[in-house]
């Protein structure tokens, strides 16, 4: 191991891993460092030293990229909430884009092509409209900390406003620092609600309104290729996707957890006069296997892989299911990964803010040949962070025809 604790050096950049860190080499030895951009030579001091690799902190940018901007935020760097801001735009959705093919290609065995550009968000400050604030008594400064957690530690940094927020979510910072308990310990949701959407206090709703357009258009671009008549929309929180695409299918079925939210997605569909869908408060693990039957998708035969012997003289199934899935960050469970498989639906279209877990389960879905993935679409839900937001269109058998690529301007 040629480092030690420390040690102060000079590192060239040559790639940003998931998660934001630049990657950097001594003798093959990797060396990740925050806040950095690929191309640069910067001077890190070491900070933490594995088996397999080190963790540096970053000392001097020796040599700049041409695409390092100066952070709009005075707390980037100390609080843990951006990775990217030092980033131009541009470039970030550039890396995020590269970020997803070389995880894809690598945990899903997913060729690099069918991941499509990046698609920017119109305003890549001041877009986030839901956050987390908290509260800690700093004991040796003798000071109460709000805000968020720190980078580089479990601590929370003192802020006065996030320049990724919405504007109306800054007043509301004001509110709780001007209210906040004496000794901390306090944890509180701030949020916009999204207008002619019921959303309970304690429900999900996507955290960037500026791009839901174009993410409603992906899904939207992705069922019409797959032309499918039914379609069970899985984790559905407040019947976002059925009922934004309730006009292109004679009939839906929502599936969530959350019982107040199933109770608001009904109340959205009525306001909207959508009569064609239902919903059920249900883990989607449990009600799957009767869902899938009610609707058609289970004959008892085995899945053969288009390549399979017998596959092909068999009459192509006909089933004109479309699934969507969006799940929470750790993904579906394996039991219902594997009803897909047997069910076979003709298209799944698996929504995901979490690429890692998303990866995992396309891997699932796509062996032997069962679903096939026409396309990945990445949204960029989430500028000046680590995280991304993807759309993948998967097809069942033969229903290959591939939906068009979205203009991403
Ligand atoms: C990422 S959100 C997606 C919500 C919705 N599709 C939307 O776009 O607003 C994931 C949702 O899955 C729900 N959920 C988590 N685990 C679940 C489970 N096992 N069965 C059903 N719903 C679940 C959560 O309550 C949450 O509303």
């Amino acid at each position: 191991m040629p480092l030690k604790l420390a040690d102060n050096i000079s590192l060239t950049i040559h790639d940003l891993a998931f998660g934001g860190e630049g990657v950097g080499r001594v003798d093959d030895f990797v060396v990740f460092v925050p806040f950095v951009i690929v191309g640069e030579t910067v001077e890190v001091e070491i900070t933490e030293v594995k088996k397999n690799f080190a963790r540096a902190k970053l000392l001097r940018v020796v040599t700049p990229s041409p695409e390092r901007v100066a952070p709009e935020c005075r707390y980037f760097t100390q609080c843990g909430g951006c990775q990217y801001q030092h980033i131009e735009y541009g470039a970030q959705l550039r890396f995020k884009h590269k970020q997803i093919a070389d995880l894809f290609e690598r945990v899903g065995k997913i060729p690099r092509d069918v991941v499509a550009s990046v698609i920017p968000c119109p305003s890549p400050y001041g877009y986030r409209n839901r956050i987390m604030i908290r509260s800690q008594w700093n004991g040796p400064a003798k000071k109460l900390e709000i805000g968020y957690i720190r980078a580089d530690n479990n601590f929370v940094v003192d802020i006065e406003e996030c320049k990724i927020a919405e504007p109306a979510l800054n007043a509301q910072i004001k509110g709780v620092r001007a209210n906040p308990p004496p000794k901390g310990g306090l944890k509180v949701v701030l949020r916009v609600q999204p207008e002619n959407w019921d959303v309970p206090e304690s429900s999900f709703f996507q955290n960037n309104f500026f791009l839901l357009p174009k993410l409603v258009g992906t899904v939207r671009d992705f069922l019409k290729a797959g032309g499918a008549k039914h379609l069970v929309d899985l984790y559905c929180g407040v019947g976002f996707f059925g009922i934004e695409t309730a006009d292109m299918v004679e009939s839906f079925v929502g599936v969530e957890s959350d019982q107040l939210a199933i109770k608001a997605a009904r109340k959205n569909a009525a306001a909207r006069n959508i009569q064609n869908g239902e919903f059920i408060a249900a883990q989607v693990e449990e009600i799957l296997p009767e869902l899938m039957q009610r609707w058609g998708g289970i004959s008892g035969e085995p899945v053969l892989a288009d390549d399979q012997p017998g596959a092909r003289e068999r009459p192509p199934r006909q089933s004109n299911i479309a699934v969507i899935l969006d799940p929470p960050r750790k993904g579906c469970w394996p039991e219902t990964l594997q009803l897909l498989r047997e069910t076979k639906p003709a298209q799944v279209i698996y929504v995901s803010c979490h690429p890692a877990t998303m990866a995992r389960d396309l891997n699932i879905l796509c062996a032997d040949g069962v679903f096939k993935l026409a396309r990945v679409q990445p949204l960029d839900m989430f500028p000046q962070t680590q995280h991304v937001e993807c759309v993948a269109d998967l097809r069942a058998g033969q229903n290959l025809a591939k939906p068009p690529l979205m203009n991403s301007n």
